[in-house]
């Protein structure tokens, strides 16, 4: 996916560098090429024999090397790369960017550099909070450099917090990402996302557990490549994210309507939870508990399958339809049929049924059903499924 890139490395001073070996052999694996530069303290945590091992690329390390300026110069170093990627990003390193200090060959290469940038910060967590810090992310954050992690947890050092550099599968996902940002430009995204809400009567009503996390972030993702998203969501706790035009609708007839009125697509992913049933008649006025009375026989009807109706579009049907498929048993018997049975390419299956929290949580568990099989992802962020999704989209719609 990869191949041709050519990655300028960037390896800080910190316990995280060892995950930069396993980031380098993910690279390779997908086709890039990798021009590694070491700080001097980044040669103290892992071996500049290692890194050069993995990358199949010799270490630069020195500003002042006559060999190697005469192979190269530092300042064509940041000509050939595509993308320049810091990880470990050390609290020095953000700093000198901010502030544009040149005292090494790393720091050198940052100011001297005209191509984008991806930051993987990693350091202690009180670094990370620390004013001097949040300062110089904010500057070089408004400088346009894209940024991944830190993510909270247990640190190296036995602390707690954020500042644990993202996994190496995240880093190549969002290097991914930077490297096809627009990739998606011209195209058009219809996104649905949420729960939705189906009155009873004025104070109750029929719902699913659903955030709209996942939704947000896949709106997310597609704006970030460049996509016109179309957001269509029911009531969900998650914010909107931003960038994208944001449709709120409550029930399920209103989430279709908002479908249908919002014109053509190339790809639409369905990822609201959208409620199957509704009561046949809301009641006007709250419905009353008495004592002795029989309980309210609630009528329930169907509600119109949105995912179902797009797909088997007769005209103007978008290039990819995708649904997602939460399953609380067989999850891979039911995805395949689901597949088939709507009508859609693709079905984004999650197990909900088992001891962490999909709906409702950060992470998940993704079974990829397409024409061509089944594939299964490992547990991840919902940030990262989404930006996952969206690789595989554009390539679909390329
Ligand atoms: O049939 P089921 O509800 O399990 O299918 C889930 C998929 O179908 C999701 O992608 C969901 O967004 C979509 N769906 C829909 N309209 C419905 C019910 C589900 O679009 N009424």
């Amino acid at each position: 996916m990869l191949a041709g890139k050519n990655i300028l490395l960037i390896i800080g001073g910190g316990i995280a560098a060892y995950k930069t070996l396993e980031l380098i052999r993910l690279l390779r694996k997908d086709g890039a090429k990798i021009t590694p530069v070491m700080t001097s303290a980044a040669a103290e945590f892992v071996t500049p024999m290692s890194v050069s091992a993995l990358a199949g690329e010799a270490v630069r390390q020195s500003l002042f090397d006559l060999d190697e300026e005469a192979e190269m110069g530092h300042i064509q170093l940041t000509r050939a790369a595509d993308l320049v990627v810091i990880a470990p990003a050390t609290a020095d390193l953000i700093a000198k960017m901010a502030n544009g200090l040149a005292n090494d060959l790393a720091s050198t290469l940052l100011l001297a550099g005209n191509k984008p940038v991806l930051l993987a910060p990693a350091m202690n967590v009180a670094m990370w909070n620390h004013p001097a810090t949040r300062r110089n992310l904010a500057v070089v954050e408004k400088d346009g450099i894209v940024r991944i992690g830190p993510e909270a947890g247990e640190m190296a050092c036995g602390e707690f917090g954020p500042g644990r550099m993202s996994e190496p599968g995240e880093i190549l996902t969002a290097i991914r990402n930077a490297l096809t940002a627009g990739k998606l430009t011209g195209k058009r995204v219809l996104v649905t996302s949420g729960p939705t809400h189906e009155p009873i009567d004025p104070v109750r009503y029929i719902a699913n557990r659903s955030s709209g996390l996942q939704g947000s972030e896949i709106a997310r993702a597609f704006a970030g490549m460049g996509a016109e998203v179309v957001f269509v969501t029911g009531p969900a706790v998650s914010p909107r994210p931003g960038g994208v035009q944001v449709v709120e609708v409550e029930t399920a007839r209103e989430m279709a309507g908002a479908v249908d009125g919002a014109g053509q697509f190339d790809a639409a992913i369905f990822a609201a939870a959208v409620a199957d049933w509704r009561v046949a008649v809301v009641q006007n006025g709250k419905m009353k508990k008495e004592a002795g009375k029989p309980l309210p026989d609630l009528d329930l009807v169907e509600n119109p399958d949105i995912l179902r109706s797009v797909s088997q579009r007769k005209t103007g049907r978008p290039h990819l339809v995708i649904g997602f498929a939460a399953e609380t048993d067989n999850v891979e018997e039911n995805a395949v049929a689901k597949r088939i049975r709507k009508g859609c390419d693709w079905i984004l299956a999650n197990d909900v049924g088992g001891d962490r929290a999909v709906m409702g949580g950060e992470d998940n568990q993704i079974l990829l059903v397409t024409e061509d099989g089944v594939e299964q992802w490992s547990w991840m962020s919902k940030r990262q499924v989404a930006n996952m999704l969206a690789d595989r989209v554009s390539e679909e719609l390329l």
